[in-house]
């Protein structure tokens, strides 16, 4: 499975890919306005900031519109594309599933029809916050590269149901709906890759390469927690107690 991280900011980028284990990058508004939160120094330069982002990491980076209309989104999209891809020819655009966010009207497919356009003008398109199968299948069918579906808010919106008698409580968890994706499009021959996302512990990571996700975006604090058990830290103590002399000495002489 690869791994994403899930991340703006630079210093976790820089320390994560230099662990040797990152194989692309996922950005969210929400993760650019923390990255611009918790840069220091005077001004920020969110292009240059990008830019840098592009050059260090080893993979697909992904960027999200902010437009809700189709026409925008297309705009945004190839903005970005133009501006950030050919640094490192990694740049991935995010597009929502949907834009309509049940209060105005219910226009349910601008976000289907932009990634349609972009993937016929041979943008890669990842697309977020696939909550369902059945987004995810409409998404490969509309061309995108990546679906993202969000494990962890999956789970939030099953949890304040699960009382007794609830129709929620029979719901998939995020894991199930990964699984279910990865078996609808190995049905189907479909290439589009799973991103798994919205990871809010290692029991995610776990889950998603279960369930058969090709990559797993993951944020930093998940990543340095995989590394890590009680046991490994104790076992760590017990060998430095027992080197003897005769064996440091040898490894010193070599
Ligand atoms: C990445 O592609 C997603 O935007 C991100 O994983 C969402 O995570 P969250 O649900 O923890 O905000």
């Amino acid at each position: 499975m690869k791994i994403f991280i899930d991340t703006a900011n630079l210093r976790e980028i820089k320390e994560a890919c230099s662990w040797g284990i990152v194989d692309g990058l996922t950005t969210n508004p929400t993760l650019i306005r923390k990255a611009v939160q918790a840069s220091t120094g005077p001004g920020f330069d969110i292009a240059r900031h990008i830019e840098e982002i592009c050059r260090i990491v080893p993979g697909p980076v992904s960027l999200e519109v902010i437009g809700l209309d189709t026409e925008t989104m297309v705009s945004e999209a190839r903005k970005l594309h133009h501006r950030f891809n050919p640094l490192k020819d990694n740049v991935v655009i995010k597009i929502p599933i949907n834009t309509n966010d049940g209060t105005g009207d219910h226009d349910n497919f601008r976000g289907l029809v932009a990634i349609r356009r972009l993937a016929d003008l041979g943008i890669p398109v990842n697309a977020t916050l696939i909550m369902t199968a059945e987004q995810a299948l409409l998404a490969a069918k509309a061309g995108a590269r990546y679906v993202s579906p969000f494990m962890g808010r999956i789970d939030d919106f099953r949890k304040p149901e699960q009382d007794a008698g609830s129709a929620q409580e029979t719901l998939p968890t995020g894991s199930e709906v990964v699984r279910q994706i990865a078996t609808i499009f190995a049905n189907y021959g479909l290439s589009t890759e799973i991103i798994a996302a919205s990871i809010r512990h290692v029991g995610h990571v776990r889950a998603a390469a279960l369930a058969g996700a090709g990559i797993a975006t993951i944020p930093f604090a998940v990543l340095n927690e995989m590394s890590r058990h009680a046991k490994t830290e104790d076992g760590i103590r017990r060998f430095c107690a027992d080197v003897i002399p005769e064996y440091s000495g040898l490894l010193s002489l070599l």
